[in-house]
C-alpha cells in the first residue's frame, strides 16, 4: 500500500514539474513576443524612411534590405500580421497592411518559385485576418504566376533558373525549400495535380535512405530524368543542410494539413525522426548537420519548432513537442533573443543565410523571426 502511494506521489510530482516547465515556457514566450512587437514597431519606423524596401538582415551595423522580388520580402509584413493577431493592436494592423502592399508587385514575377513565401506570408495572413478581397486577388494572381514554372515532364515546379550556357535543359533545378510554396497553391485550390506531383516527385528524388534531404535535384527537363543531386547552401553534396531539412519537415507537415494525404504525414514523421537525435545540446542546429565549421542557424530551429508543434498535433508524439519546447526555450533565452533596440530591430540573433556564399553568416534573418513568432503563437495556443 505504502509502495503504491509512493509511486502515485512520484508520478504526481513528475506531472506537476512538467506542467510548471510548460507554464514557465509560455510565460517566456509571451515576453519574447512582447520583444518582437517592440522590435517590429521599431523596424517599421526605420523602414518608413526606406522607400519600397523591406528588411532582410542586419550586417556590419546596418539593416540590409530587399525589394519586393527578393525571396524574403514577405516575412516582415507577415510577422506584423502575426503580431497583430497575437495582440489585437490596431497599430500593428496598419503597419502590416502598409508593408504588405510593398510586396504586391511580386505577384507578376514568373522568374521565381518563392512566390509562396513572398505572397502567402504577407497577403495570405492579411486575408486570413481581415477577409479583405483585395488581398485574395493578389494571392490568386501570384499563384497563376507560380504555376507557369511547372514542368509536367519533370513533375515539379522549377526552383532556380539555370545559368548554364551548355545543355541548360539538363539543369532544371528543384530545391527542397520549394515544398513551402505549395501551401499557397493548396489554399487557392485548383492546382491539385501540380502540388501532388511536385510533393510526390520530391519524396522520390530528394530524400536519402536515412531520410535526410538533398538541397538541389537537377532534372533533364526534356525527359524528367534526374541528372544530379547536389547542394547549394550546404557544406557538401551529401550533407544535411540544416534549413533545408527544416523546410522539408515543415513542407510535408503542412501538406498533410492541407490535403489529409497520409503519405505526407509519414514523410514528415521520417524527417522528424532523422533530425531529432542529431540536434545539439541546445536543440538549435548547426547551419549544416554535417559541417565541421560551427555556426548555429536559429532560423532552422525556428522553422523546425513550428513544424514540430503542428506535427505533434497530428501524431500526439510527445518527443516532437518536447523537442519544440527545447528549441523555443533556447530561442527565447538571451543567447538568441535580442534586447529591444539592438540587433538591427530583428528578434532572433545567430542565423545563417548562405555560409558557402559567405553571405549572412551569424546574423538575424527576417524568416527566422517570422517562424519564431509563428512557433511561439502555435505553442501558446496548445
Ligand atoms: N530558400 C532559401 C533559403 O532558405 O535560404
Amino acid at each position: 500500500m505504502k509502495k503504491i502511494l509512493l509511486v502515485a506521489v512520484l508520478m504526481m510530482a513528475v506531472v506537476l514539474s512538467g506542467c510548471s516547465e510548460r507554464y514557465a515556457l509560455k510565460k517566456d514566450l509571451k515576453e519574447a513576443l512582447k520583444v518582437a512587437v517592440e522590435q517590429d514597431k521599431l523596424q517599421a519606423a526605420h523602414m518608413d524612411g526606406v522607400e519600397g524596401q523591406l528588411p532582410r538582415t542586419f550586417e556590419n551595423g546596418e539593416v540590409k534590405y530587399t525589394g519586393p522580388r527578393g525571396w524574403v520580402s514577405g516575412f516582415f509584413p507577415g510577422s506584423l500580421w502575426l503580431l497583430y493577431e497575437h495582440t489585437g493592436d490596431e497599430e500593428l494592423k496598419t503597419l502590416a497592411d502598409k508593408y504588405t502592399r510593398r510586396v504586391e508587385s511580386a505577384k507578376h514575377d514568373k522568374g521565381t518559385h518563392d512566390l509562396g513565401f513572398m505572397i502567402f506570408c504577407s497577403f495570405g495572413n492579411a486575408y486570413r485576418l481581415t477577409g479583405d478581397e483585395y488581398y485574395k486577388g493578389v494571392i490568386e494572381e501570384a499563384s497563376k504566376s507560380l504555376v507557369t514554372r511547372y514542368n509536367p515532364t519533370v513533375g515539379c515546379i522549377r526552383s532556380w533558373n539555370t545559368h548554364r550556357k551548355e545543355n541548360p535543359e539538363l539543369d532544371f533545378m528543384v530545391i527542397i525549400d520549394n515544398m513551402m510554396n505549395l501551401e499557397m497553391l493548396e489554399w487557392v485550390g485548383g492546382y491539385d495535380g501540380i502540388t501532388r506531383s511536385h510533393a510526390y516527385t520530391t519524396i522520390k528524388n530528394h530524400f536519402r535512405e536515412d531520410n535526410s534531404t538533398y538541397h538541389v535535384v537537377a532534372y533533364n527537363e526534356l525527359t524528367g530524368e534526374v541528372v544530379e543531386k547536389r547542394t547549394a547552401q550546404g557544406v557538401s553534396n551529401d550533407s544535411a543542410w540544416a534549413r533545408g531539412q527544416s523546410w522539408g519537415l515543415y513542407g510535408y507537415t503542412m501538406m498533410y494539413r492541407m490535403t489529409g494525404d497520409e503519405t505526407y504525414l509519414a514523410q514528415a514523421v521520417k524527417i522528424a525522426d532523422y533530425l531529432i537525435p542529431r540536434l545539439p545540446e541546445d536543440a538549435v542546429p548547426n547551419w549544416d548537420y554535417d559541417a565541421e565549421v560551427k555556426k548555429k542557424d536559429s532560423s532552422a530551429a525556428a522553422i523546425m519548432a513550428s513544424a514540430l508543434i503542428e506535427l505533434y498535433g497530428f501524431t500526439q508524439n510527445e518527443t516532437y513537442l518536447a523537442t519544440a519546447e527545447h528549441q523555443l526555450r533556447s530561442l527565447s533565452s538571451e543567447a538568441y533573443l535580442a534586447k529591444v533596440g539592438e540587433n538591427g530591430n530583428f528578434v532572433l540573433k545567430h542565423g545563417v543565410g548562405h555560409l558557402p556564399g559567405k553571405s549572412e553568416v551569424d546574423v538575424p534573418l527576417s524568416y527566422g523571426d517570422y517562424y519564431f513568432i509563428e512557433a511561439a503563437m502555435r505553442y501558446l495556443a496548445l
